[in-house]
């Protein structure tokens, strides 16, 4: 709609996760840098909170990318909110185990088995589940036994929890599963500096080097979405196609006012 008009290759503020639009900022940079160290350094498991919005997904998948699948074997977990049973069935199918398992036992007779196989193969198994605040005690309880698979010197399994900030407490309840996860971050939304430089960053992406934006919207975006990835995201997209249609040359503060005031985000 507004690509040509502001001289975009493509649009710069879609809601998804693509890593190609990843932007580092403090906090995501250090909650990418403790994940892979969690993963890389076998220990156990991480737990990334954050609240709705900030980037938790777009880090999961942006840290799948930075492991090799020769050396990693991942089971992505997107819908944890499962009875113990078909959870356990779900980590097997996604760690592509094809067998079927009529029992709890037997699911976790054959995830042991594909862990022991991909030590025979020099891989490492890794379980990333989004929106683990879902999890249910039994199947927390679950990887709790999951974790408890060690050899004499290593982990089975490193797992790795990403959710919203219940997650925290949730986790922090289970003293025994707490233990087994050491690394522990909260991702923080984006501070202004970051917002800003966010903003210019996804433009720059899609094929345009000016800022469209003037400081002042962006300072009153940042103040708006409270540094929110999609929040930004979603102001920013329809300051865009507003402008366009106003034949603005530059979004303005007043551009933005219009945006929020005419209640299309809330
Ligand atoms: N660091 C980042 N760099 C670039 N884009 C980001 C970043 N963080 C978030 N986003 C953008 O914000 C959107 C929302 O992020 P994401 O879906 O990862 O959040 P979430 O924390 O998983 O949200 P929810 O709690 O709803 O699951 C993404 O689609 C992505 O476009
Ligand atoms: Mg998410």
């Amino acid at each position: 709609m507004y690509l040509q008009y502001w001289q975009f290759k493509e649009y710069p503020f879609e809601n998804v996760p693509d890593p190609r639009f990843f932007y580092l900022s403090k906090s995501h940079e250090e909650a990418l840098t403790r994940l892979l160290y969690a993963i890389r350094m076998r220990k156990g498991g991480a737990v990334v909170s954050g609240d709705i919005g900030c980037g938790k997904t777009t880090l999961a998948k942006v840290c799948l990318e930075e492991l090799s699948p020769d050396q990693f074997d991942i089971g992505l977990i997107v819908n944890p909110n499962l009875e113990a049973e078909e959870f356990l069935q779900e980590v097997l199918y996604q760690l592509g185990v094809n067998e079927t398992a009529d029992s709890k036992v037997k699911c976790l007779r054959l995830i042991h088995e594909k862990m022991i196989r991909n030590v025979d193969d020099k891989k490492e198994t890794l379980l990333i589940i989004d929106e683990a605040h879902l999890l249910i005690p039994a199947a927390l309880e679950e990887l709790r036994l999951l974790l408890n698979c060690q050899m004499n010197d290593r982990f089975l399994i490193t797992i790795v929890l990403l959710g919203q900030p219940e997650l925290r407490d949730k986790i922090h309840s289970l003293e025994q599963l707490d233990q087994r996860l050491p690394i522990k971050y909260h991702l923080s939304p984006f501070d202004l500096n970051d917002s800003v430089k966010y903003i210019h960053f996804r433009q720059k992406k899609a094929g345009r080097e000016d800022n469209a934006f003037s400081q002042k919207a962006m300072e009153r975006i940042y103040e708006n979405a409270k540094g929110v990835p999609r929040k930004i995201n979603n102001l920013c997209d329809l300051a865009l196609l507003i402008g366009c249609s106003k034949n603005e040359k530059e979004i303005t503060p007043e551009v933005i006012e219009g945006v929020i005031n005419d209640g299309a985000l809330l």
